[in-house]
């Protein structure tokens, strides 16, 4: 047999040909006969109703055909989600909302018409100002991902008061947004309704998403469709990062626009602007890390406690202390999140949505207790390493972190690791810092696949989503082992939700839980067929979890190590290296892989030295509301990144034996980069991100 030949080989992407050349179909590119054009109309308050609306200008103008507002668009039948339940009263929640659209034959005349609504507001008084000690400050129930909100073992004051080394520090991250390349895109066409058969009443989304599971579950219900009866197209995804993951309200926006003017596909592409206010973002945080140790440098107590801001009327909340409550050993700890709620646009998930937050804190920490005990980082953290997951006391699948900061040590040249603030050349100095990085498994559902002989090819099918990830290439590659044909015998299909169902390329679980889906359905279908198997043979089967997989504590680990040089003229922070040595479990395709990993460490970087979204608290919208005001790294600032992994296959997350990748390469890179930063000057920097007025 001809076992495993795909599942490790670098491949380049299948899709990448269609992608470079211009021609893969985008969801806004999709064909459509006569697309009318959507722009939306945005409340210009954070809080209150709207009075009047005055459209008669922009309807007296040639080529509008719909002004949509709440007095005249269609009712949604369920309020599940307050994010989505637009225009079905004056209510206004937020800076930016949805209030109305403007649907005509251009994009240019619907912009332009939308410019001539004239809105009036009655003001409510709002609260835009997140403070940590805000007085309505609450504790939530859960943390994103179900996660339990505060932990509490043993006496941690007792162990603070009486430690001779004690670390107690707040840090703080900013609100970071987005911002794939693709700003969210949709075309919508309600199909003509038969007055006596509402059964024919179909509505087909293009939409762009990381799979369009929770998109239907969410959108069909409020818009009065059983899930039979709406389709959504995912075809080709311009990034995500997390934004992506979940419906936002310009698809219930333009849905209804849709059930207005029916048979009639109608289009919007967000702008980049509208993005900063209607689809989410990483929220703020304010953080107090408290590390009592030894003289030896054990830990004996740690503390993490979290605050963040959340929309007053949808709560999100980073499970941002969690990673703490796995990382190192210590007898006494306490990890505590609290949201305070405001009148601002919902966040939500942004990639690893807490950890990179916690991490930042826990990781920098980390190394100021090892500054205060004038020992070496990494010889701290294998210290502290626990033999079992600290907080459940479960045996670990895989942990192998302190490899990877051997390794990386070793590769990184850590022994030239200058003693603080003491390399200098010119304006530069030069430092060099690391950090650990972790990410759990987040696996909550079991998912589907099919695997359909047609044509001498193997249709192998999900609703999964590639968002430029991989998936299209490394999922041919599983398939073709677990069929045990070549790749190109077999023909993906992903991206539709009439397709087995799976969930989406989020929480870095789409390779396993996709992977096993396809294994499963594989395995059923040569027990039943056999090598030859008859045209239009076809088996659907379900990816379970593995049986014992709660006996585990499971997690990939990693270690980043960053080389900084800091000018002592402007404060500018450049980073000269950057290495990633993961422990992700099975590498399905190292290519793909590798630049998963560095894209994610590109991203940490980004987030380290520029990223930032400033919501003014007097008005409650976000100032730097494009990629002009909003910094991201530019190639100029992106050096040499390099990324390697010990490959320990993991079968506790599942039968590919991989832990996921797509968020781990980003948790703990703004640290590893702080902590080259002292290493550097010898100043701690505790509040992201590191521009250079922080270091003046
Ligand atoms: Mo992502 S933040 O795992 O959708």
């Amino acid at each position: 047999m001809n076992a495993e030949r795909h599942i490790g080989q670098d491949r380049v992407r299948i899709d990448g040909p269609l992608k470079v050349t211009g021609t893969a179909p985008y969801a806004y590119e999709q064909p459509t006969d006569a697309p009318l054009h959507l722009y939306p109309l945005t409340s210009s308050v954070p809080r209150g109703r709207v009075r009047s609306i005055d459209a008669r200008a922009a309807e007296a103008l040639p080529g509008v055909q719909l002004v949509l507002t709440y007095e005249n668009a269609p009712k949604l039948l369920v309020k599940a989600d307050p994010e989505l339940y637009i225009l079905q009263s004056p209510d206004v929640l937020y800076w930016g909302q949805f209030i109305g659209a403007v649907v005509a034959d251009t994009p240019e005349i619907a912009r332009h018409a939308a410019s001539l609504v004239t809105v009036t507001y009655d003001e409510a008084p709002f609260d835009a100002h997140f403070r940590p000690d805000h007085p309505q400050a609450y504790r939530p129930r859960r943390v994103n991902a179900f996660k339990k909100t505060d932990t509490h073992e043993g006496d941690v004051e007792a162990a603070l008061a009486h430690a001779p080394v004690t670390v107690d520090q707040a840090y703080t991250t900013p609100t970071e947004h987005h911002n794939p390349i693709e700003p969210h895109p949709v075309t919508a066409i309600w199909h003509a309704e038969h007055p006596l058969n509402v059964t024919a009443r179909r509505l087909t989304l293009y939409d762009a998403n990381q799979g369009p599971v929770f998109h239907l579950m969410v959108l069909a219900p409020m818009l009065g469709l059983l899930p039979a009866q709406m389709i959504i197209h995912t075809p080709y995804v311009g990034g995500s990062f997390g934004t992506k993951g979940m419906p936002h309200a310009h698809l219930i926006l333009t849905a209804l626009a849709a059930k207005t003017l029916p048979g009639r596909p109608v289009k919007y592409a967000m702008t980049r602007q509208q993005m900063f206010d209607t689809t989410g973002y990483r929220p703020e945080s304010h953080q107090r890390v408290r590390l009592a140790a030894s003289a030896d440098g054990r830990l004996t107590a740690l503390t993490h406690d979290a605050v963040a801001p959340t929309a007053r009327w949808k709560e999100f909340v980073e499970q941002t202390a969690t990673a703490s409550r796995i990382m190192y050993a210590a007898p006494n700890r306490r990890t505590t999140h609290r949201a305070v709620p405001l009148d601002i646009p919902a966040s939500m998930f942004m990639r690893a949505p807490g950890e990179f937050t916690g991490m930042f804190a826990l990781e920098t920490a980390m190394d100021e207790l090892a500054v205060t005990l004038d020992l070496d980082p990494i010889e701290l953290r294998r210290r502290n390493e626990p033999a079992r997951d600290p907080e459940t006391g479960r045996p670990w699948s895989g942990r192998h972190l302190t490899q990877c900061l051997t390794e990386g040590a070793r590769l990184f040249g850590w022994d030239q690791r200058p003693p603080t603030a003491t390399r200098r050349r010119g304006e530069w100095h030069y430092g060099m810092g690391v950090a650990a990085s972790t990410y759990p498994d987040q696996h909550l559902l079991s998912t589907w696949a099919a695997v359909h002989y047609r044509q001498g090819r193997y249709h192998v099918q999900l609703q999964a989503s590639d968002i430029g990830t991989g998936a299209w290439t490394i999922l041919a590659q599983i398939a073709a082992d677990a069929l045990q044909v070549g790749v190109d015998r077999i023909h993906l299909e992903i991206g539709r939700s009439d397709l087995p169902l799976a969930m989406g390329a989020g929480g870095s679980m789409g390779t396993y839980t996709w992977g096993s889906s396809i294994m499963a359905a594989a395995a059923q279908f040569t027990h039943k067929y056999g090598p030859t198997p008859p045209d239009g043979a076809r088996v659907q089967a379900r990816g379970l979890r593995p049986r014992d997989f709660r006996k585990y504590s499971r997690h990939a680990f990693g270690a980043h190590f960053a080389e900084v040089r800091v000018s002592r003229v402007t404060g500018e922070v450049r980073v000269t290296r950057l290495l990633g040595v993961y422990d992700p479990g099975r590498i399905i395709n190292p290519r793909t892989a590798n630049s998963q990993f560095i894209g994610g460490m590109t991203m940490g970087l980004s987030a380290a030295l520029h990223e930032e979204s400033y919501l003014d608290p007097r008005y409650g919208h976000v100032v730097n509301r494009d990629l002009a005001g909003y910094h991201i790294a530019a190639h100029a600032d992106v050096p040499d990144i390099q990324a390697r992994w010990i490959e320990h296959p993991d079968y506790a997350f599942g039968p590919t034996g991989a832990k996921g990748i797509g968020e781990i390469g980003i948790v703990g890179v703004p640290a590893a980069i702080g902590n080259a930063i002292y290493n550097a000057t010898g100043k701690r920097l505790r509040a992201l991100p590191f521009t250079p007025d922080r270091l003046l």
